[in-house]
């Protein structure tokens, strides 16, 4: 997302619309650097609305405030944790008389400006939900054409730190007009407001009809493939797409623009325990958003410990912002996942699509196109173990349980100037002395 311009003159291009193309078209508001950490209510909350039968999980105030208490007590706002995402299902039916959209009264009493508030005091930022089109996918009021700006001013005036803009009930061409336009309506607001667009699920999520350089000016993160669900089935789907499509997504993502596979569900009804350390494992090798839609208040202990996971969080959270890929599928049923990190290391993912037993993998780090003269050190994400001495053509053998992963981060000890091989046959010489960098 680079942008020659400073915010100053690009909001004065937006407003006076002068020829600085570029400019007008560039969403810089210098977020999200690293992928965005938070929760979003969709999955695990859906469309409730009846706060009469369910009250503790239908679409509230209640409910978002609760999830604000827990991000900001239970430890996870500290780790980056920071987003409370609302989704569909929180506005009026209708448009109040001025054509502003409004919460519902009943289910958001105060309004979303004081929730908002209530969010910011437990150092969190507030995140809400809108459609480009006429209605949203659950049937609330859409954002048409001519509504963008006012829908933008109404999100700034309230505080709104995020927006995810759907793209139910509206064309592609409507789409290829609204969502740049709602790039420069955030940016004419004047508030740094994270912009999630959805436009490239809605149009196949490949080029050439989603222009991924394009997105990656005007959006700070996009859904380019279906909804996530509560099961394993859905997470396969979604990782599969992104293997699959692994060329185009990885070059397309970086710092303030990545790819969205959709929301992690550990700690709901769908996924085991290995399951559920596969999901955080293959999300953060693909520079993923970690974006929870579970229910906080009652998550297990085991759920929390892997979402809570700092190492792997470190490595999500990677200041290059690389996203990994698919780098070796093997007739075993292993795949190897890498993805390239700072300081010359790396995070590796060895998962299993096996559904038999716990399947001893044998590899070395040269077959993973580790070519460098080095020696390695890993630490198992998981288990926290080190493993020493690793250098590029011994084998190792790891164990992976059926539908599990093992997570290394991965990191040079000690880099040779020689191959080892070479230095130990002449290090015995007389007079020979083997420089080791
Ligand atoms: C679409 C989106 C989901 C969710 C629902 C809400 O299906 O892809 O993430 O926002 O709409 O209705």
């Amino acid at each position: 997302m680079f942008n020659p311009c400073s915010r100053a003159m690009k909001l004065l291009a937006c407003v006076c619309g002068l020829a600085l193309v570029a400019c007008a078209l560039a969403l810089e508001n210098g977020l999200m650097r690293t992928p965005p950490m938070g929760w979003l209510a969709w999955e695990r909350f859906r469309c409730n609305t009846d706060c009469k039968i369910d009250p503790q999980n239908c679409i509230s105030e209640r409910l978002f405030m609760d999830m604000a208490d827990r991000l900001a007590d239970d430890g996870w706002k500290e780790l980056g944790y920071v987003y409370v995402n609302i989704d569909d299902c929180w506005m009026a039916k209708q448009r109040d008389a001025s054509g502003q959209l409004v919460p519902d009264p009943e289910r958001f009493p105060r309004g979303i400006k004081a929730l908002a508030d209530y969010v910011h005091s437990r150092g969190l930022k507030m995140g809400i939900y809108g459609d480009l089109g006429t209605y949203t996918c659950g049937g609330y009021p859409g954002t048409t054409l001519d509504q963008i700006e006012q829908d933008a001013l109404t999100f700034a005036h309230w505080g709104v730190d995020m927006l995810k803009l759907d793209g139910c009930y509206s064309s592609e061409d409507e789409q290829a007009q609204g969502y740049p336009r709602m790039t420069k309506a955030l940016n004419v607001t004047g508030r740094p407001i994270a912009y999630s667009c959805s436009w490239p699920a809605y149009q196949g999520g490949l080029p050439p009809k989603v222009n991924y350089t394009l997105l990656g000016n005007i959006c700070n993160l996009w859904r380019n493939y279906g909804d996530i669900q509560d099961s394993w089935d859905s997470v396969l789907a979604i990782l599969d797409w992104y293997s699959e499509n692994q060329d185009v997504l990885q070059a397309v993502a970086g710092p303030g623009h990545w790819n969205d596979p959709d929301m992690l569900i550990i700690g709901n009804f769908g996924l085991s325990f290995e399951q559920s350390r596969s999901q955080m494992a293959l999300w953060t090798v693909l520079a993923a958003p970690l974006l929870m839609s579970n229910d906080l208040r009652t998550l297990s202990q085991s759920a929390k410990e892997i979402l809570q996971n700092k190492l792997m969080i470190k490595i999500n959270q990677d200041p290059l912002g690389i996203q990994g890929r698919m780098i070796l599928k093997e007739k075993s049923h292993i795949e190897v996942f890498l993805r390239p990190l700072s300081h010359s290391a790396s995070a590796l993912v060895f998962f299993s699509r096996r559904t038999d037993m716990p399947y001893r993998y044998t590899t070395s780090l040269a077959r993973l196109n580790f070519t460098e003269n080095a020696v390695y050190e890993a630490q198992d994400v998981y288990s926290g173990n080190i493993i020493s001495g690793l250098a590029p053509e011994h084998n190792f053998t790891i164990i992976v349980n059926p539908s599990g992963v093992v997570m290394w981060y991965l990191y040079p000890t000690m880099y040779l100037e020689q191959p080892l091989n070479f230095v130990r046959q002449q290090s015995s010489m007389k007079g020979f002395h083997p420089l080791v960098l």
